[in-house]
């Protein structure tokens, strides 16, 4: 199924290898304060490491508009690194250029160096062939194993790989494996359940997995834009008025297929302590607005996912930073912990549900991409894949 060469393929006995890891992790006050993407990462270095290489690690960090920031430095992800490795992590002050290439010519078998953000280069985002090529001079070899920036082509993600031998790592290949198998030849009955703020963002996933789902599960936000396509009035809700004609044209494609919340939890105000009740699916009154999916809508959503052969999960049900307004998501996050069939939960907020409902270890694949996630199930052909060395 995974067509491209992998790190198994290579030998990397006193090679310098280059690995694009995904490492734009949250940090506060320079401190990671989640690390799920640098622990997805380490089956891929500690392999790379017993099998006789130097690692040369280069992720991007948020999203810096002009040049050197010290707020997006990876210096506290070196850090954290070396804490969980138990071995010394080396740090470059720029991924390209003299310095870099000075720190990666000092590395022995074993060692590792970690660069400063590529997004503090304009070329990383322009996909510059110059700095793809500086990228390459520091490795023999390039390993991407940043799921979560394949969606990108990127000097670091993409451009790069036109000049070096180029594999992916066990987190790549294990994450296309899940969410490829999921899209292309899934266990039936397929379940698909998204939510979130908007449809504008997941047109495509939505018209994608109506063609392969036998069930399409709308909640969170986006469902709002759809009430109000049917013509309910929907109060003070969140809707993209730019998308009804877009919602009323995937209503009308999906049918039965597509299925909305039958119940909704509104709220006076957009507070956690706001006054709230529970309403069929109906007209939203005047100055409330819809905050989650109702009771009603959990249990018949539950219905659907228990008996799945694969469920795919994108989005929450509501607004569930709000202890008062996560019911609906939280409901979801158990009943898809209880399905016995494939589960694949992506994105930043579904991912942080299932967290924090205590039900992760029943997922069967919890993902690191967001946005990458999102383009597989559209059924796009990620550019930091498609560069990677066919088998
Ligand atoms: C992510 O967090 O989804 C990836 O690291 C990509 O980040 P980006 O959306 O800033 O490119």
């Amino acid at each position: 199924m995974f067509n491209k060469k992998t790190i198994r393929d290579v030998d990397f006995k006193g090679k310098r290898v280059l690995v694009r890891v995904d490492f734009n992790v949250p940090i506060k006050d320079g401190v990671v304060t989640d690390d799920t993407r640098i622990k997805a990462a380490l089956p891929t270095l500690q392999y790379l490491l017993d099998h006789g290489a130097s690692l040369v690690l280069c992720s991007h960090l948020g999203r810096p508009k002009e040049g050197p920031d010290p707020q997006f430095s990876m210096r506290p992800v070196a850090d954290h690194l070396a804490k969980i490795i138990g071995k010394p992590v080396a740090f470059a002050e720029d991924c390209i250029g003299p310095v870099a290439e000075k720190a990666a010519k000092a590395l022995k078998p074993g060692d590792i160096l970690v660069l400063e953000n590529t997004r503090f280069h304009k070329g990383e985002t322009k996909n510059d062939p110059e700095m793809a090529k500086q990228l390459a001079a520091l490795a023999d070899i390039y390993v991407n194993d940043a799921f979560g920036s394949a969606h990108r082509a990127h000097a670091s993600t993409e451009g790069v790989a036109r000049y070096l031998p180029a594999v992916a790592g066990f987190l790549m290949e294990k994450e296309i494996q899940y969410l490829g198998q999921a899209i292309a030849d899934p266990k039936k009955p397929f379940v698909a359940i998204l939510g979130g703020a908007k449809i504008s963002d997941k047109i495509g996933v939505i018209r994608n997995l109506l063609t392969k789902a036998d069930q399409v599960l709308i909640g969170g936000g986006m469902a709002n834009t759809f009430f109000k396509a049917q013509g309910y009035p929907v109060g003070d809700s969140l809707v993209e008025d730019e998308a009804l004609e877009t919602a009323k044209q995937l209503l009308s494609e999906g049918g039965t297929k597509l299925r909305l919340p039958v119940d909704v939890v509104i709220a006076n105000k957009f507070e956690d302590n706001a006054e709230k009740k529970v309403i069929s699916m109906g007209p939203v009154p005047d100055g409330w607005r819809i905050m989650d999916v109702g009771p009603e809508t959990v249990a018949t959503f539950t219905k659907v996912i228990i008996p799945a052969g694969t469920v795919v999960w994108n989005g929450p049900m509501g607004v569930f930073e709000f202890p008062n307004f996560a019911e609906g998501t939280f409901g979801i996050a158990k009943a898809v912990a209880e399905c016995k069939g494939v589960t694949i939960v992506g994105g930043g907020d579904s991912v942080s549900a299932v967290k924090k409902s205590g039900v992760a270890d029943k997922i069967t694949h919890i993902s690191t991409g967001g946005g990458a996630s999102l383009e597989m199930l559209e059924g796009l052909v990620l550019p930091g894949v498609a560069v990677l060395q066919d088998k």
